[in-house]
């Protein structure tokens, strides 16, 4: 084949039962999201740059290295969201916070941008599901995040996930360590790989997630943040961890995790899944509470998290659930034109009481037709020939069992199908 172009690096296509998996997961997330009151939104795909040079930090990587910026018509900067967060905080600002009853609980699926070098589990376009919760100034926001990621990761049935915790402290407290972290970088300067050595200048924090292994040595003699919080911080830190152990949740502290964006105050977390002998996060968040105003807004207090939609996939594949995606029901075969028509209304009759159901839409022979309908999945089958539409009965095949029912197609037909089908 000759194709005049074909995907873009590090982007994915999802057809057929990999689309239908993935609808499944963002159902599941979404009901069980809004089980606890997160209600739904969407923000554009594009922004400003400075939304996200503004929020994520510009010493970030994500800033630095891997949006997708570029000048529109009028010459503004426009860039590809990297993340879900920072639209939505503009969009909650531009609404004004007073609008709306706090506590706000927002969820959202988008896709996300970041110029990464591609591999399993990332992507250059990938999906977040993102979770915010506005105008709460206690860890009631974390345990309650917290609590619905650890619901949805049980109702997906991936199993094996570490939650980890750490506090990265408020920007009082962080200052401080921030120093101190640096002065003992400083002392290993020539043991830091070239990346490192320009974080120690632009945010050392960023040293701590560095996964050189000559670095990973240096880091783990490193001073730890958790012994430098402010009272308020620890207090914090102390009150999410007696929450978490009422709501019986385990845990890790780590106080390695800084994340990926500038924007983080207090507790951040991450849950992790081994994935072919990589620790992935499948899932990420924390405290943001200066981001409203680093934006040009009000002091609003603020938590979220984002799933990896693409890594909650590969979980699930790794776990070896075995989704078999939303099978027909039913498959109405016909022998010719008439007994075609006949089945696209049995069809019509049947989608019409929710039920999934096909017919033959290429004309082709029955031998085809009952092998399409083993091919999809069809539980049922039902064969239509004249003398079914003479009789007004046909008999409706279990493709399982084998066992056969006679139902009549004329006169209460759906109720006659919906009690055939019933176990
Ligand atoms: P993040 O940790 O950068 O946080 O991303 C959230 C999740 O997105 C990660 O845990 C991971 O599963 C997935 N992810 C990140 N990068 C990639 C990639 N290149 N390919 C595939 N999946 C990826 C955030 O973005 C924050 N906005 C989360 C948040 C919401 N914090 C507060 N509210």
């Amino acid at each position: 084949m000759n194709l005049i172009s074909n995907r873009i690096r590090g982007m994915q296509d999802i057809l057929l039962h990999e689309g239908e998996s993935w609808l499944n997961v963002c159902r599941i997330m979404e009901k069980r999201a809004s089980l606890y009151g997160f209600k739904f939104s969407r923000t554009p795909a594009l922004e400003y740059t400075n939304l996200f040079e503004r929020s994520s930090g510009d010493s970030s990587d994500i800033v630095n290295k891997e949006m997708y910026t570029f000048k529109d018509k009028s010459g503004r900067s426009i860039s590809l969201r990297p993340e879900g967060t920072a639209g939505i905080m503009r969009a909650v600002l531009e609404e004004g916070i007073s609008n709306f009853t706090l506590p706000l609980k927002l969820m959202y699926n988008c896709s996300c941008y970041r110029y990464e070098k591609p591999q399993s589990g990332r992507y250059r376009e990938f999906f977040q599901f993102g979770l915010e919760i506005f105008g709460c100034d206690n860890v009631s926001a974390e345990a309650e995040l917290i609590k619905v990621a650890k619901d949805i990761l049980s109702d997906l049935e991936i199993k094996n996930v570490i939650l980890q915790i750490n506090s990265i402290g408020c920007k009082n407290c962080r200052k401080n360590y921030i120093d101190n972290l640096k002065k003992y970088f400083e002392n290993h300067k020539s043991e830091l790989c070239k990346s490192c050595m320009d974080k120690l200048e632009r945010n050392p924090l960023r040293i701590l997630d560095c996964k050189e292994k000559s670095c990973i040595e240096i880091v783990n003699k490193a001073p730890i943040i958790t012994d430098y919080l402010c009272e308020k911080c620890s207090q914090n830190f102390a009150e999410i961890q007696k929450k978490l152990d009422f709501n019986e949740i385990k845990y890790e502290v780590n106080s390695k995790i800084v994340r990926g964006l500038d924007y983080y105050t207090g507790i951040v977390f991450e849950f992790l899944n081994n994935i072919d002998g990589t620790n992935l996060a499948i899932c990420g968040g924390g405290r943001y509470d200066d981001l409203a105003e680093t934006l040009g807004g009000p002091k609003i207090f603020a938590a979220g998290l984002g799933f990896g939609i693409e890594r909650v996939m590969l979980a699930i594949k790794h776990n070896n659930s075995d989704f078999k995606g939303n099978l027909p029901q039913i498959y109405i075969a016909s022998t010719d034109e008439s007994s075609k028509h006949f089945s696209e209304k049995l069809c019509n009759i049947l989608r019409k009481i929710n039920v999934y159901a096909e017919y033959d839409l290429l004309n082709r022979s029955l031998k085809s037709q009952m092998k399409f309908a083993n091919k999809i999945g069809a539980k049922y089958v039902i064969v239509l020939g004249d003398d079914e539409i003479k009789s007004g009965k046909a008999n409706l095949r279990n493709m399982e069992t084998g066992e056969e029912t006679p139902i009549s197609i004329l006169q209460d037909f759906e109720k006659e199908f919906l009690n055939a089908t019933k176990n």
